[in-house]
C-alpha cells in the first residue's frame, strides 16, 4: 500500500489562532520499505506522521492512503479503515498502557476492531512473541514491568492489529543500547516480513543502518526525499545547513575526499571504507610493523 501526500498544508488551531506548521508537502511513502524522517526539533516531523493515519487532517491538499483519500472535509466515521491500515507508535508508547494485564492490554486493539475473544487472544500472543516478550509475564500488570518490557507491550499492542504500515515516532528514545539494538532489529524484521515502516529518528547512525528512503524536514517543508545513499552523498555543507549530523563513517569518508581521495561508492560501514582505502594505498610504502 502506497501513501501519497499531495499539496498538503497543515495548521494547528482554528480561526485567528492558527499556527501554520506544514507547507506544500508532496511525498510518497513506498510500500515495503523503511522511510526515515529526520530534521531538527520543531521541523514538523511528528505533525507530518500524524497525517499518515489521519490523526490530524490536512488543512489543504490531501493524503491518499491506499485507495482512500483524506482531505479537510473527510468525516471522522470514514477514518476507521485508515486507522486499521496505519498503526502509530508514539514516543514513550508505554504511557498508553492501561489494562490490568499485559495480555488484555494487547488484546484491546483487535477487540476494538471487531475480532472475537479467541482471535484477539491469538493476535495478541503472536504479537507479543514477535516482540520477544516473555510468555510468563502475560498475566502481569503492565505497570510492574521494566521500561524496555513496557515498550514491547506497547509495540505489540499496535502489531496485534496487523496494520500494513507502522509509524514509529522516535521509538528508541530512552532505551539503553541493548534495548535500542533489539528494537532496530525488530523494525528490520517487520520490514522484511513485508510491512511498510515509517520511522522518526534523530540518530543518524540508526538512519544509515536501517533506512531505505529518507525524508528531511526543515521548517515545515520537505528539504529532501530520496534514497539513503543519495542523501548521504550530498556535500557536508548541505548537512550543516540543515543542522544535521553525519554518521561517523560518512563524515570520515567526506574528510578523506576533501583531502583528495576518491571512492567509488558511499561506505556505510567502517569495514567497507577500509576495503576501499586499501585498494588505493600502497601498503608496502607505509611505515610500521609488517607481519609477513
Ligand atoms: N498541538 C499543537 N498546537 C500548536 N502548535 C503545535 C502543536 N504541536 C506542535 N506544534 C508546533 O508545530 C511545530 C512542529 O512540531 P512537531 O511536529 O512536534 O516537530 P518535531 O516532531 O519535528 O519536533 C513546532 O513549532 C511546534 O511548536
Ligand atoms: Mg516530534
Amino acid at each position: 500500500m502506497v501513501i501519497n501526500i499531495e499539496g498538503l498544508d497543515f495548521a494547528y488551531g482554528a480561526g485567528k489562532q492558527t499556527v501554520p506548521v506544514l507547507k506544500d508537502i508532496n511525498l510518497t511513502i513506498e510500500s515495503g520499505k523503511i522511510t526515515a524522517i529526520i530534521g531538527q526539533t520543531g521541523s514538523g516531523k511528528s505533525t507530518l506522521v500524524q497525517q499518515l493515519n489521519a490523526l490530524l487532517k490536512p488543512t489543504a491538499g490531501q493524503v491518499v492512503v491506499g485507495e482512500q483519500v483524506v482531505t479537510s472535509q473527510t468525516k471522522e466515521k470514514d477514518l476507521a479503515p485508515i486507522r486499521a491500515k496505519v498503526g502509530m507508535v508514539f514516543q514513550f508508547p508505554e504511557s498508553q498502557l492501561f489494562a490490568p494485564t499485559v495480555l488484555e492490554d494487547v488484546m484491546y486493539g483487535p477487540l476494538n476492531f471487531g475480532a472475537s475473544q479467541k482471535e484477539a487472544k491469538e493476535a495478541a500472543e503472536k504479537a507479543l512473541s514477535a516482540v520477544g516478550f516473555d510468555q510468563k509475564l502475560y498475566e502481569q500488570s503492565p505497570f510492574n514491568l521494566s521500561g524496555g518490557q513496557m515498550r514491547r507491550v506497547a509495540l505489540a499492542g499496535v502489531l496485534a492489529m496487523n496494520p500494513e504500515t507502522m509509524v514509529f515516532d522516535e521509538p528508541a528514545a530512552g532505551l539503553d543500547p541493548a534495548g535500542q539494538a533489539e528494537l532496530l532489529q525488530l523494525l528490520k524484521d517487520l520490514r522484511d516480513s513485508g510491512k511498510t515502516i515509517v520511522l522518526i529518528s534523530h540518530q543518524m547512525e540508526q538512519v544509515l543502518a536501517l533506512a531505505d528512503q529518507v525524508v528531511v524536514m526543515k521548517d515545515g517543508q520537505v528539504a529532501a526525499a530520496e534514497a539513503v545513499d543519495t542523501l548521504f552523498s550530498r556535500p557536508k555543507a548541505w548537512f550543516e545547513e540543515q543542522h544535521l549530523d553525519l554518521p561517523e563513517t560518512i563524515a570520515f569518508q567526506k574528510e578523506m575526499e576533501a583531502a583528495g581521495f576518491t571512492f567509488d561508492h558511499l561506505a556505510k560501514t567502517g569495514a567497507d571504507l577500509a576495503a576501499q582505502l586499501k585498494g588505493q594505498l600502497d601498503l608496502s610504502k607505509l611505515g610500521g610493523d609488517h607481519h609477513e
